[in-house]
């Protein structure tokens, strides 16, 4: 871990998702009515108090998904995307949400394989679905010379739908590892970058490739 002049710790990406990852919650802690903040013992006791004391208001949603190879159990509001859920009940905030519309593919999570806008589902439509995010594609060293190419072929600049890119081009790596330049531009053309590095993406991709055929995970 690097420290600034003075003295603070400086995690690095990889470091900052592991964290991120071991403090995933499995499930709620506590329980509460978003309303009136009563405490429940279970999600039915909650149910029932919502259907006792709120009555006219939407109720919380109990949902599973399975992120990153865990079993999550939430109790969510049912208006929330998948996103929000990501960011907000469990602490991932790697996916990113610039348009929030589905037109620039900057919140693509990877969903039962095949690249998924987080902006555009509700997390309540997602019971047990299995669910990707760049969480963990940054700390798995197999994914190592993907993230060491996007640097060295300078292909992020604020880096904001980097996240997005990234998990659009494993969805394809997975599927193909050994893929063509047209057949990268295909899988990332629902990905949109603002600041231009549009063109540097399938070349990071193809050298990324390279290195990975040769079994090279770590940057020497
Ligand atoms: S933020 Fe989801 S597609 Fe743009
Ligand atoms: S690097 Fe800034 S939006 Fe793509």
């Amino acid at each position: 871990m690097e420290t600034t002049r003075a003295g603070a710790s400086l995690k690095s990406a990889g470091e900052q998702a592991a964290a991120a990852l071991a403090a995933m919650p499995r499930r709620p802690e506590v329980i509460r009515c978003p309303i009136c903040k009563r405490q429940c013992l279970s999600f039915e006791e909650l149910s029932e108090h919502y259907a006792a004391e709120h009555p006219d208001s939407v109720a919380p949603t109990a949902v599973t998904l399975n992120v990153n190879g865990l079993n999550c159990s939430l109790i969510i509001e049912p208006h929330l995307t998948l996103k929000q859920v990501l960011q907000l009940h469990l602490g991932l905030t790697g996916a990113k949400e610039m348009c929030d519309r589905g037109a620039c593919g900057s919140c693509t999570v990877i969903m039962d394989g095949n690249p998924a806008l987080s902006c555009n589902i509700l997390a309540s439509e997602c019971e047990g679905r299995s669910i990707e995010t760049i969480e963990m594609v940054a700390v798995m060293p197999k994914w190592r010379p993907l993230i060491d190419e996007y640097c060295k072929w300078d292909a992020m600049q604020c880096g904001y739908c980097t996240p997005g890119y990234l998990m659009a081009a494993k969805a394809l790596l997975d599927r193909n590892p050994s893929p063509t330049e047209y057949e990268i531009r295909e899988a990332l053309s629902g990905n949109i970058c603002i600041c231009g590095t549009q063109p540097r993406h399938s070349q990071a991709i193809l050298e990324a490739v390279s290195r990975m055929a040769k079994g090279e995970t770590i940057n020497a």
